[in-house]
């Protein structure tokens, strides 16, 4: 019988409830452990979704020598501390996206995951999706020639609530580590590192970028405009255009399952149709590098990680956004 993974996910937040209503879903999957900071919360949690186990402390699900692995899902300043001390417990670990708020605090993570010999991931889940991955195919396999251009854009009107972790900027808050994170990574993915970055933004009063506009210039003459915004609804959408058609993705391009790929013959509409969130796609890759006894992930390993914070660097410095992390 196929192994059953037991997950922990620690930080009972927003994302931790859809992912944890994606992986009862999953084959091979089980809810072992919840941990918050609040018993209570986390009691409640575990009842919700049917956990064995639920922790007052994030470190005492990590102590749970039954977890296989721990999905982090804490505001960004925490990911660094959260997989750091998890990977020390010997625990696999999936964290959300952003890894760390910068590439010195992403560094001792990595090496921390090889002294440990431990799983690592990022959990940018939208690589996992289906459509993402078909427009990786067509681009890999040039079906339609080289992609010469891109832009994406993510952005809705968010509440200006201090308070909570968008605009708090003690928190990571701000659109580009939240959503634009997005749209830099499907130019990465596609076009690999850009030659050149450009990028304005305007501040929120709590100093973090509510809005942003980022310019990719590539030594191949490709270039990628992508914008995200906390200010305005838009449709969130994505173009790719290759050298001999247009890929036009789904609003909300990053978690869509509709594809539009546009040539001089028509347009071929591509419809994925699954019934969840989609988070099963990324617990699905995990568990099977467990199975395999990968340390990393072949399909988004840390070196992919590591570009795409160097990335964001590079960006907020164009920006002037820096956060207390990038002083110490
Ligand atoms: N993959 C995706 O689609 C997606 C979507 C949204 C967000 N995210 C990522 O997931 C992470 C969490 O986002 P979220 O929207 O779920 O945030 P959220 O609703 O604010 O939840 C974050 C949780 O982190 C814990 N936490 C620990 N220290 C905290 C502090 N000082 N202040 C506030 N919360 C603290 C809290 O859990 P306890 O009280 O239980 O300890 C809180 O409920 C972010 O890094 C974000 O980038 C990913």
């Amino acid at each position: 019988m196929a192994k059953m993974y037991k997950w922990g996910i620690i930080g009972l937040g927003k994302i931790a409830h859809k992912f944890a209503s994606d992986l009862l879903d999953v084959e091979g999957a089980e809810l072992y452990a919840v941990a918050s900071r609040t018993q209570t919360k986390a009691d409640d949690f575990a009842s919700k979704f049917k956990a064995e186990k639920s922790y007052g402390t994030y470190e005492d699900l990590a102590k749970d020598p039954n977890v296989d692995v721990v999905y982090i899902a804490t505001p960004h300043v925490f990911h660094a501390e959260n997989t750091l001390m998890c990977l020390q417990h010997k625990k696999a670990v999936l964290c959300e996206k952003p890894i760390a708020m910068n590439a010195t605090q992403f560094q001792p993570i990595m090496e921390a995951a090889k002294t440990h010999s431990q799983f690592l991931m990022e959990g940018l889940w939208t690589n996992f999706m289906p459509h993402l991955k078909k427009v990786q195919e067509l681009n890999l396999h040039k079906t339609y020639g080289n992609c010469v251009s891109i832009e994406a854009d993510f952005s809705f009107k968010a509440e200006f609530d201090t308070e909570k972790r968008l605009f708090n900027k003690d928190l990571g808050g701000g659109a580009l580590l939240d959503i634009g994170i997005y749209p830099v990574y499907l130019a990465l993915k596609l076009l690999g590192l850009p030659q050149h970055v450009d990028a304005t933004c305007e501040f929120s009063s709590t100093g973090v970028d509510v809005s942003n506009e980022i310019h990719f210039d590539y030594a191949s003459g490709a270039t990628a405009k992508l914008s995200s915004s906390f200010a305005r609804t838009s449709p969130s959408k994505a173009k790719v255009y290759f050298e001999n058609a247009t890929v036009e993705f789904g609003s909300r391009f990053h978690d869509t399952d509709q594809l539009d790929i546009k040539t001089d013959s028509g347009v071929d509409h591509i419809d994925f149709n699954y019934p969840s969130h989609g988070y099963q796609f990324e617990i699905e890759h995990v568990q099977d590098c467990l199975a395999k006894g990968l340390t990393q992930s072949t399909e988004m390993p840390l070196q992919a990680s590591l570009e795409l914070i160097l990335t964001l660097d590079k960006i907020r410095k164009k920006l002037g956004l820096i956060y207390k992390e990038d002083d110490q």
